[in-house]
């Protein structure tokens, strides 16, 4: 496995992973990798030769009041564990390599949607991971690269970028994975202390109480929210951001559960935000 610091590195690999016409799948992380994220590197190698993961953490996706300085790092795990999964380049670079002249005049504006779900609550952050992938996309040229559907309204708005913007990039997308309890791995997790890691369960109780319940006949989207909003409220240490019931393509708020609508949900756990959502019918 190779390691490129700089976008001259980075070019010189992947002269070497293209030759011979060979396809390329990239994973875009922000490192401190878990199974979720290693998944989604087992998903792009079966869809392209040769499999190329960034670690950078995008001081651009974060807010002034976020956790920017305090969010998990430790490169040599990260390393291991791709080299591990047969990775064959890791694109790691610094601030200064990613954004040269500092913050980019040009960016990737979201537009209406960034307004929905956490855009509404985390302002900027959506023209920060577009503005990044973009980039990445533009410093890659993979033929196809892989998210997971854990950050739902990412994926849809990286989908709708790559056709809006026409980059030529297939899109894929990976399942949530959980913990052998049900909480959605993230990076943040680690952050949980051990009471608040119990009930942080809650996201994921309240989905499944109400995908239950649309799968007992309920179609009103308010009921199965209220499911959601009642799971959360039952755990005094969580803090609902928002539960919606909502298209899964446009994000616009939903009144009748039809399959494939998704129900999302974001709320604090002490000072760890936590998302999850669920798409309705699929297994
Ligand atoms: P990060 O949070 O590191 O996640 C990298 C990728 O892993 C994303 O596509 C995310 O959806 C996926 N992922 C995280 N947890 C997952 C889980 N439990 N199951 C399945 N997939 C999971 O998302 C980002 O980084 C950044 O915004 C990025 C796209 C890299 C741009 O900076």
């Amino acid at each position: 496995m190779e390691v490129a610091r700089t976008r001259v590195e980075l070019a010189a690999a992947l002269a070497r992973l293209r030759a011979g016409g060979r396809t390329l799948g990239l994973v875009p992380t922000m490192g401190f990798l878990h199974e979720g994220h290693l998944s989604l590197v087992d998903r792009a190698a079966a869809l392209a030769d040769q499999v190329v993961v960034s670690v950078f953490v995008n001081p651009l996706q974060f807010g002034p009041s976020e956790d920017l300085a305090a969010y998990p790092r430790d490169e040599a795990r990260d390393f291991s564990l791709l080299e591990e999964r047969g990775v064959s380049l890791v694109f790691a670079p610094s601030s200064d390599e990613m954004y040269p002249g500092g913050d980019p005049v040009a960016t990737v504006s979201p537009g209406a949607l960034e307004r929905r779900l956490c855009g509404a609550f985390r302002p900027g952050h959506f023209r920060g991971v577009l503005t990044v992938v973009a980039k990445l996309f533009g410093l890659v040229r993979p033929d196809v690269s892989v998210f997971g559907r854990k950050d739902f309204q990412q994926a849809v708005l990286i989908r709708r970028m790559v056709e809006d913007l026409e980059l030529g990039v297939r899109v894929e997308t990976g399942p949530i994975v959980r913990e052998p309890d049900g909480l959605a791995m993230s990076s943040r997790n680690v952050f949980l202390e051990p009471e608040e890691r119990s009930q942080a369960l809650g996201l994921h109780a309240g989905l499944r109480a109400a995908e239950r319940l649309w799968a007992a006949g309920e179609t009103r989207c308010h009921r199965l929210v209220d499911e959601v909003r009642r799971a959360v409220a039952e755990r005094p240490l969580l803090a609902l951001q928002y539960a919606e019931a909502v298209d899964p393509l446009t994000l616009e708020s939903r009144d009748e559960a039809l399959p494939r609508t998704v129900l999302a949900v974001a709320a604090f756990c002490g000072t760890t935000r936590l998302i999850d959502n669920a798409e309705l019918g699929r297994p």
